[in-house]
């Protein structure tokens, strides 16, 4: 059995990750300083999966607890999650970004060169694309000077790897860029947490839904896109975890190291924020209590993946419809706040 070590495994993504991987029959070693997320998570992996991962409490900045972490145990890859991931904070913050995202990066590949570990699958993200010029992107659009210190940590980090495996015999990657992950585990076991008010679209409808918050803001309906809201490419989480079993597959099977591949990990297909309101209001039997406000600084008018790549080299393609995506977010959202009342 291999093992993978999943760093920030207790995060969104990665705990959704954590159980498709335990599914596939991998060990897997979670790592995470619980900056952004609680261990009760491990209660959810553990009731979906039937089985207890290892977790391990600590920083991957930390050279000395990582070098404990690679020393205590055989790693086959790497599944390498955690970062600080608020846009609006890494503005206001930038060095306390630049600082965890790219030395935890550092630290883990001089880990891996140290304890001889081979395959590492690094999140990027769609933010490396800005606004891009013709849609979909391709793998090979080219990336835009970064809207935000977090962006510009994710392009820095894509660059990090590419120059490690030129160097280095033995580091074969594969970063994927994912588009919009929203939803959850369809137990409703797991799901997204976002601490304080949610910055991010799908978290702040179904806090609104259940009474959290008043009212959506709708930030613009004066873009060029047919309803006039922004399109994204939104993937259902559980879809975004498979692409990380198979990624690792892949890295396990390559024979040819100082291999660095770039994958987008979307849906293909574009979904307008109007649209998306919706879609949630029509499969939840729902009203949603929002207006349209004006423009979020930053914002980009639409981006969607173009994901042949994944497609035909990964073998990989997301399933799940918005419909399910959108019902699985709202049963989340419910089946926590039954179990949290306060
Ligand atoms: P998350 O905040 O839910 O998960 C990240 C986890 O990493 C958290 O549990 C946090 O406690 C942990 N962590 C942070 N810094 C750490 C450190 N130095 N040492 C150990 N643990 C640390 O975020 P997520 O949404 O699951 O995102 C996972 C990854 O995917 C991140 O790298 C993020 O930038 C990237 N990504 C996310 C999105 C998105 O929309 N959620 C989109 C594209 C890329
Ligand atoms: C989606 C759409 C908003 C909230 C962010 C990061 C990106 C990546 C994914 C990590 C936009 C609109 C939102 C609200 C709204 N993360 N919106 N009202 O901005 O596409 O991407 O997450 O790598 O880097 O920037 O996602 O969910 O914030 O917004 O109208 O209250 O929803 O304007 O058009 P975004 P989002």
């Amino acid at each position: 059995m291999k093992t993978v070590l999943v760093t920030g495994g207790m995060g969104y993504i990665g705990s959704h990750t954590s159980v498709e991987l335990i599914n596939s029959n991998y060990k897997i070693i979670i790592v995470d300083n619980l900056s952004n997320s609680n261990k009760e998570v491990l209660k959810g992996i553990r009731e979906i999966t039937g089985k207890e991962p290892a977790f391990i409490k600590a920083d991957c900045t930390n050279e000395n607890e990582m070098n404990k972490v690679f020393s205590e145990h055989k790693i086959d890859a790497i599944i390498h999650f955690a970062a600080s991931k608020a846009v609006g904070e890494s503005v206001e913050k930038p060095l306390l970004y630049y600082k965890n995202n790219i030395n935890s990066l550092v630290v883990i590949l001089e880990m891996m060169r140290k304890h001889h570990v081979e395959n590492i699958v690094f999140s990027s993200s769609c933010t490396v694309y800005g606004q891009p010029d013709n849609l979909p992107v391709t793998e090979n659009t080219p990336r835009k000077e970064a809207e935000s210190p977090y962006g510009n940590t994710k392009s820095i980090c894509e660059d990090i790897l590419n120059d490690s495996c030129k160097a280095y015999d033995a580091i074969n990657t594969i970063a994927l860029r994912y588009f919009n992950p929203i939803g959850a585990h369809p137990s409703a076991l797991i799901g997204e947490l976002p601490i304080g008010v949610p910055a991010n679209l799908v978290p702040y409808i179904t806090q609104t839904a259940i009474g959290i918050r008043k009212e959506l803001s709708v930030f613009g309906n004066d873009y060029n896109t047919p309803d006039g809201s922004c399109i994204r490419d939104f993937i259902h989480v559980v879809d975004l975890a498979k692409s990380h079993v198979v990624a690792v597959r892949r890295l396990l099977n390559n024979k040819n190291k100082k291999s660095f591949k770039i994958f987008n990990i979307g849906t293909g297909k574009g979904a307008s924020v109007l649209e998306l309101i919706n879609t949630f209001e029509e499969v939840n039997h729902l009203k949603l209590s929002y207006k349209i406000v004006g423009r979020r600084e930053g914002d980009i008018e639409q981006i969607y993946a173009d994901v042949t790549l994944a497609n035909e080299e990964l073998g990989w393609k997301a399933e799940s419809s918005l419909a399910e995506t959108l019902q699985s977010a709202w049963k989340w959202e419910q089946n926590y706040r039954s179990k949290n009342k306060n």
